[in-house]
């Protein structure tokens, strides 16, 4: 059973040594952080959670041993009603064992526990096998594909658009 805990500045050296290269960054992230992840941008997506209503809520995945299981976010865009569920991950010794989509569970079942949010979307590198199977399984349909988006190094890499809209998310619980 994963459970979500606020995020805080203790679990900063957590998450930081899950991110071990540029590439890690860019792939949990997006372009916009830099490598290394320093205490001052984690601050900073901490920050955007103590405004009336918060922009943005961050958690730390746990098990029912307190173990350390992942991290998410939630920005909560609600002039439009939208939250995107951004910086999924889960840590690294404990991938391949299914806790993705516990995770994704969670993160949507909170987005939507706001009456004002009618859609929760993501943003997923389209090699990113893992993550858009997990997406998919929780219920979020393919959108659109912002093609060559990203730049890593040599490599260009296109950006899927996911999404799942209320109705569709109620129905999936019933
Ligand atoms: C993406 C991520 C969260 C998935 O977590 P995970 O624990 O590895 O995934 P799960 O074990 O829950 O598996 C999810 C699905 O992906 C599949 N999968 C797992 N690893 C895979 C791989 N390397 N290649 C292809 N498929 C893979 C699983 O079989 C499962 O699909 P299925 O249920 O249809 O069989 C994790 O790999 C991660 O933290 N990656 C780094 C950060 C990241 O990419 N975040 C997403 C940003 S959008």
């Amino acid at each position: 059973m994963i459970r979500l805990v606020e995020f805080e500045p203790e679990h900063f050296p957590t998450l930081t040594i899950w991110l071990r290269s540029e590439r890690d960054l860019v792939q949990w992230g997006g372009p916009d952080l830099t490598y290394p992840l320093t205490e001052h941008q984690l601050e900073q997506m901490v920050e955007e959670g103590k405004t009336t209503p918060p922009a943005r809520l961050c958690w730390m995945a746990v098990d029912v041993a307190q173990t350390f299981l992942g991290h998410v976010q939630l920005a909560l865009d609600w002039k439009n009603g939208v939250a995107r569920v951004a910086r999924v991950i889960i840590a690294p010794e404990v991938r391949g064992r299914g806790h993705a989509s516990a995770l994704l569970e969670a993160v949507v079942k909170q987005a939507f526990s706001y009456r004002a949010i009618e859609r929760t979307e993501l943003n997923v590198y389209s090699w990113n096998t893992a993550a858009v199977r997990t997406y998919n399984k929780v219920g979020f349909s393919h959108e659109g594909l912002r093609r060559s988006s990203v730049r890593i190094g040599d490599e260009r890499w296109d950006t899927a658009v996911m999404g799942i809209l209320r109705p569709e998310w109620e129905a999936r619980q019933l």
